[in-house]
């Protein structure tokens, strides 16, 4: 088993960086993340923030992630600022470099949702203080900590287990890829043809895969990602941006639809996760995300948890 033993304290120094996706985090880092977020699970209030802040940035829509943080911030005593760049000078075309300067004289961090990772980046290179991907086109580490801590609740550890992702290989199929790569589950993704995730993702996620021995495999075929899979895993078929494309992708993901007949080839035990928000009867049918085996909503609440663990590592 991959996961921490009781008892055992890992020592890791996040203080003061970024969290960009997590190509910036070990294994052991993501492994006391986790072991933080569920300690604070079961304590809640710490006052660790007093007159700390968070800038939070959205260029996007958000449920989750806006009200996780939020309420995150004021649980450890701070406090959290919703800024959406349309009414920020940021949306009026000042810099992202200028953004930067002034809010790190002002806040304790940043979280940003954007489009371009490139954006995130560039806010990161700029910023005197941690800046969080609250997602981007490319990525999604949030997410995957939030994911990673599901798997590891419901299932005990990583090692040994099949994670099959069904849909579009973008932002949350990159941070998957990279999280169970780095924990060691075994992970599939199956995209259709067009679709599949970034080929220099795919040999990072590879190349973290062989220190811990987990497969990571790219395929057009659903029923085979998902036969004897532990962990099924879904995403809207248009995520935010693709609007335009709608009609198209609805076409062209068809297939991918996880529903009674592709869960049949999965573990009799497997869980279904999906970052929501969902379309039920599109990427999946109303039975299996509101069925016995979905963990969706566990794991909406884990984005709470892990996102308290990591401002606590970035901000101590
Ligand atoms: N999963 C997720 O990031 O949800 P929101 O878009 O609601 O933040
Ligand atoms: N892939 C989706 C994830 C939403 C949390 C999107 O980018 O819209």
């Amino acid at each position: 088993m991959s996961t921490v033993k009781i008892g055992e304290t890992l020592k890791i120094n996040l203080s003061g960086k970024d969290f960009l996706s997590l190509k910036d985090v070990s294994k052991e880092e993501i492994l006391y993340l986790l072991q933080e977020a569920a300690a604070m699970k079961n304590d809640k209030i710490q006052n660790i923030f007093k007159g700390k802040t968070l800038a939070m940035i959205f260029e996007k829509s958000s449920t989750r992630t806006r009200v996780s943080f939020e309420a995150g911030m004021a649980q450890l005593g701070g406090n959290a600022l919703f800024l959406s760049s349309k009414d920020m000078q940021l949306g009026r075309g000042e810099t992202i470099a200028d953004t930067a300067k002034v809010l790190s004289g002002y806040v304790d961090a940043i979280m940003i949702r954007t489009f371009e990772h490139e954006k995130v980046e560039e806010l990161a290179k700029h910023a005197a203080i941690p800046v969080i991907n609250g997602l981007t086109d490319m990525f999604h580490p949030c997410q995957a900590l939030a994911d990673l801590l599901t798997i590891q609740e419901i299932k005990g550890g990583f090692n040994g287990l099949k994670a099959a992702y069904i849909g579009d290989g973008n932002n949350v199929a990159h941070s998957l890829l990279i999280g169970c790569a780095k924990v060691g589950c075994d992970i599939t993704v199956a995209s259709p043809e067009g679709y599949e995730p970034d080929q220099d993702v795919v040999k990072l996620a590879k190349g973290y895969a062989e220190e811990t021995g987990a497969q990571v495999s790219i395929t057009n075929d659903p029923v085979s990602a998902v036969k004897d899979a532990d962990v099924i895993y879904s995403d809207v078929f248009t995520s935010m941006g693709q609007e335009a494309e709608t009609e198209e992708r609805l076409n062209n993901f068809a297939p991918y639809q996880v529903n009674s007949t592709l869960v049949s080839h999965a573990k009799p035990d497997y869980i279904f996760l999906h970052c929501l928000p969902a379309h039920r009867g599109e990427e999946v049918t109303a039975d299996i995300i509101d069925g016995p085996n979905s963990a969706v909503f566990q794991q909406a609440e884990n984005r709470l948890h892990v996102q308290k663990a990591l401002l606590k590592a970035l901000l101590s």
